[in-house]
């Protein structure tokens, strides 16, 4: 089975390079499966209820989230019933939502988590990797994959290692940028620390880059617009899993850009 995983749609760009390119790809490649980080879809921040349900009707399966989970308050209105939408695994108790989930594809389970990761990233977080053994103990499954919300590259590196032969897809979003390292581990899960980002190509990460570069030459705080010119990019990965073995057979990078 083909399943493709998306990094960060962010905005407006990342949105028509979903609806541009996604129907293409499925055609292409026969998709099966479909994982994408929603993080930045509304505006830059966070997601809505409006645009969770445009991911589904685009044909994504799994919607995965991050450090900008709450970033928009209708987050609030949906959550609870998002039955396609996760968010990190390891928020501390008492956060609303949930960090993984289960679904039968043909005879074969499948369990879509995230974690985030602690190093370079604010806020309160139990560790990922406790949190990761907790459901693997509790929820048996044909297949995980799960999505590193992480600014490391080495705690995403780590994790890949600690949970090659377990988690047979481990892929990174938040960073924005396509790493050039997706491989296949010793153990023979699929590894790639960064996606990279859908939306703009021109700004910084997404952001329009004049009130960015003003903010690393002055410390002041400014607002972040979304790029919404110049160039786009869609970036993911295509795994191909053997449904038998559960083991990978082959990969592809996608990178588009125009
Ligand atoms: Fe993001
Ligand atoms: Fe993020």
């Amino acid at each position: 089975m083909k399943i493709l995983l998306i990094g960060d749609i962010y905005s407006l760009n990342g949105r028509m390079m979903l609806e541009k390119h996604l129907p293409k790809l499925r055609e292409k490649y026969k998709l099966n499966f479909i994982v994408a980080n929603g993080e930045n879809i509304a505006h830059g921040n966070g997601i809505t209820e409006k645009y969770y349900h445009f991911l589904l009707e685009q044909g994504v399966n799994v919607v995965t989230m991050g450090n900008h989970t709450f970033g928009n308050n209708d987050i609030y209105n949906f959550i609870s019933d998002a039955n396609n939408l996760i968010r990190p695994l390891n928020l501390p108790l008492g956060n609303a939502g949930k960090g993984y989930v289960t679904i039968k594809y043909n005879q074969i389970t499948i369990t879509v988590f995230q974690v985030m990761g602690r190093t370079f990233m604010n806020g309160s977080l139990d560790c990922p990797f406790n949190a990761t053994d907790k459901l693997l103990e509790e929820v048996k499954s044909d297949l995980y994959i799960c999505d590193f919300h992480g600014e490391a590259t080495s705690e995403k590196v780590a994790y890949g290692l600690e949970y090659d032969g377990r988690i047979q897809i481990i892929v990174g979003t938040h960073t924005h940028v396509q790493t050039n390292d997706a491989h296949l581990l010793p153990k023979g899960s699929m590894y790639m620390t960064d996606l990279g980002m859908t939306g703009s190509l021109d700004g910084v990460i997404g952001v329009e880059p004049n009130s960015i570069i003003k903010k690393f030459r002055t410390g002041l705080a400014v607002r972040h617009n979304p790029m919404e010119s110049g160039r786009d990019q869609f970036c993911g990965l295509i795994v191909d899993i053997d449904e038998k073995t559960k083991k990978v057979n082959n990969y592809e990078i996608i990178k588009i850009v125009d």
